[in-house]
Order: C-alpha cells, then sequence, then structure tokens
C-alpha cells in the first residue's frame, strides 16, 4: 500500500541542503527564505498566549477571531468576499494545498501545473493518486503562459488548474487578463481552480490580482495564503484555505492531519493582522532593494554565464545559464544527470553559493538555476563576489 508513496520524488532542495550542510561560510541563496525577523505584533501575540496558558487544544478550523480577521484582510487585500465557516486555517500553505488536493481529487484526474513548478504541488497530487500534467511558463512573455498552449492541455480527465501567482521559481505574474482567459477555460470545461497566492505582496510589475476576485470566479475557486513569506514566519506554520465547497472534506483532513494548527501560532497571527501592514511595506520594499542589486550585477559578475530579466513578482531569480558555461569554468564540475544539476554544484563547491538546479522544477526547468534574493544583502553580495572569481 505505501509504495505508492515511493513513486513521488523527493525534491532535490534535500539533495541541496545536504551538499550546503558540508560547505563552510556558504552563501544560503538556495533557501527560499527571508532573512528578516518576524514582526514583533506577531511574536507579541505567541507570548502572551503561552502566558495565558493557552498551549490546548483548539478548533480544527481555526481560532473564531483568526478567520474574522482573515476574512476581512481578504476583503481589503484580495477583493474576495469569504464567509467565515469557508475558511480552514492550516499548518502553512503547502498544508491548505495538501488538504485540497485530498479534497478534490479522484484517481487520475489530470491537474493543470505551471512547469517550472513549486515541486511540493506536484508531489501532493501524485499523492492524492491524481496526474500532474506540465504546460510551460514562457520566458519571453515574461514567464506566463501561452493561453493557446494552456487550452490545449485541457482533456477530458482534466479537473483542477492550479496557478501560483507570482510564481516560485520564475517570479512570473500572471496578467488580470491571463486570469480572465484561464477563468474563462475553467467555466467553458467546468474545472475547479486552485489559486496559490503565496507571494501576494510580493508583486512589483502591476498590482497582484486574486482569480477568486474575478465576477463568477469564487465559486470554483479554491485560493491558498500563507503567512510565512509575507511575514517572515516560514517556521510558525500559518495558513488558510478559502473555499467554496467542501469545507467539511476539509475539516475532516485537517483534523486527521494535524489536529489543529499551534494556538499559539494563531494567537500570533490574530495580533499581526490586527496590527496592519507597516512591516509587511518594509519588507516588500526592502525585498525590491534586493532584486535591484542582484539582477543589476548578476550578468557582470557571472560574466555572463548567467542571464534574465528582473521578473514581474516574487522573491527568486530564475536564471539562464549559458550553455557553454564549462570552458569557461577553471574546473570540471562531476556531470550530474542533467546539466542543470552540474552548474548547481558547481557553484556550491567552487563558489560556496547554494541554488536550487531548474530541472528540479520540472522539465521546463532544465538549462536554469534558482536563485533566492530575500537574503541579507551582505550575502548577496558575497555570491556576486564569489562568482566574480569563479568565473574570472
Ligand atoms: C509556491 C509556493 N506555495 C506555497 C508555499 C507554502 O509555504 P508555507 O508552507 O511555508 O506556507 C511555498 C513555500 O515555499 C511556495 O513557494
Amino acid at each position: 500500500m505505501g509504495s505508492a508513496v515511493d513513486a513521488v520524488p523527493l525534491s532535490g532542495i534535500v539533495r541541496i541542503r545536504e551538499m550546503m550542510f558540508g560547505v563552510e561560510r556558504p552563501f544560503r541563496l538556495d533557501q527560499g527564505d527571508m532573512s528578516f525577523a518576524a514582526p514583533q505584533a506577531f511574536k507579541d501575540g505567541i507570548a502572551q498566549a503561552l502566558r495565558d496558558d493557552d498551549t490546548h487544544y483548539s478548533l480544527t478550523a481555526g481560532l473564531p477571531r483568526l478567520r474574522e480577521l482573515v476574512v476581512a484582510k481578504l476583503r481589503a487585500r484580495n477583493q474576495i468576499e469569504a464567509r467565515v465557516d469557508q475558511i480552514q486555517i492550516a499548518n502553512g500553505g503547502i498544508h491548505g494545498l495538501y488538504l485540497v488536493w485530498q479534497a478534490l481529487l479522484e484517481p487520475g484526474d489530470e491537474v493543470i501545473l505551471p512547469d517550472p513548478w513549486w515541486p511540493p504541488v506536484q508531489a501532493q497530487v501524485l499523492l492524492a493518486r491524481g496526474t500532474p500534467v506540465g504546460c510551460p511558463l514562457r520566458e519571453e512573455l515574461g514567464w506566463r503562459y501561452d493561453l493557446d498552449e494552456l487550452a490545449r492541455k485541457i482533456t477530458p480527465r482534466t479537473r483542477v488548474i492550479y496557478i501560483n501567482s507570482p510564481h516560485n521559481p520564475t517570479g512570473g505574474m500572471l496578467t488580470r487578463a491571463d486570469l480572465e482567459a484561464i477563468l474563462a477555460l475553467a467555466q467553458q470545461h467546468d474545472l475547479t481552480i486552485v489559486s496559490d497566492e503565496a507571494y501576494e505582496d510580493y508583486a512589483y510589475g502591476a498590482p497582484h490580482v486574486s482569480i477568486a476576485s474575478l465576477p463568477g470566479a469564487a465559486e470554483r475557486t479554491f485560493s491558498v495564503f500563507t503567512f510565512s513569506k509575507s511575514y517572515a514566519v516560514t517556521g510558525l506554520r500559518l495558513g488558510y484555505v478559502v473555499a467554496p465547497r467542501l469545507h467539511d472534506r476539509l475539516q475532516k483532513l485537517a483534523f486527521y492531519t494535524a489536529s489543529n494548527v499551534c494556538t499559539a501560532v494563531q494567537r500570533g497571527g490574530i495580533v499581526a493582522l490586527e496590527h496592519g501592514r507597516a512591516p509587511l511595506d518594509e519588507f516588500v520594499a526592502e525585498i525590491e532593494r534586493r532584486r535591484r542589486l542582484f539582477f543589476g550585477a548578476i550578468a557582470d559578475a557571472s560574466r555572463g554565464v548567467l542571464a534574465g530579466d528582473c521578473p514581474a513578482g516574487g522573491v527568486f531569480a530564475f536564471l539562464r545559464v549559458a550553455r557553454d558555461w564549462h570552458p569557461r569554468a577553471r574546473h570540471h564540475a562531476p556531470i550530474g544527470e542533467s546539466d542543470s544539476w552540474a552548474f548547481a554544484e558547481y557553484l556550491i563547491k567552487q563558489g560556496r553559493i547554494g541554488c536550487v538546479p531548474g530541472i528540479d522544477f520540472g522539465p521546463h526547468g532544465e538549462g536554469y538555476v534558482r536563485f533566492c534574493v530575500a537574503r541579507e544583502p551582505v550575502e548577496l553580495e558575497g555570491a556576486l563576489a564569489s562568482m566574480r572569481e569563479i568565473f574570472a
């Protein structure tokens, strides 16, 4: 029975973490994490919960006050109208997505994912006995879909279109017109939309649009949000699902996988939401500075080995690796199963620079490498200086 789990790939990020463990004074641009301290209000909420001895089981759907504040946030920030009973609090976005796939899919149902994809989503669809179907995001379109190509991916077995904007790993953002076209396809073929908005605040080209805010979209959209990136609290594990239906399944799955999300962390989320957006706006502005720093220097630092435009959003640089990078390198990296793995190993071993090979994000990621630019400027500058040396 459990052998189905063996067929699900383990993300290469795990292997990268192991490799980075052996590197002295590393530049951890492989980690998709924000280098900021959590907002004080979030920490105060947790501390107060502990002082109150609020350390017991709580409602599986989530604390009522938190869900009320989430509903208000969705209205103000995302233009999504939701009821409190449509909100399921989850152990971060990854848990929210897991609940959604388990609640939605029958064996063999096809889910259209962007290729490159965030590896856990592909794995979770497989764990729910679904069939992931990749649809390329095109670099020449600013890492957006060719919408005709997306339409051609739809078969009689398609049940869900999953979107992620701003996107991990590319930073591409879908425009309002893209979202309208995706909604029209979903309506035409009676599909469900799963919208992963983990990076909703890191939108630079144009404001982030939640697909569930479009007329007629909310009733077929499961929107998944997380505090992880917006509040720089990846380790605290707090996210939520906005579900138009299947609340009982989501609650049952949440109960059997987590009972409830840590009560004190939920109390932190309450106080953070009550305190407003000031710390988030600071994070967003600082990430913009770091994106400029990194993208402004990378072509020169890598002597043209790495290329790519600064994307519309997100916290990553997903860069094209010059095909002839090998002769430029002083030492040849061991050739692994793919060129992007060989390049990543080279950067890690020769330059102490953490990165993730593009192939880990799906077949269309081959030939690219991902760096997280949400790291401290000193770390970004260290990585750039190290590249200058190894590509000299
Ligand atoms: C695309 C995407 N969705 C969802 C998540 C979920 O994050 P968390 O489980 O920390 O909330 C991440 C985290 O890296 C992500 O990149």
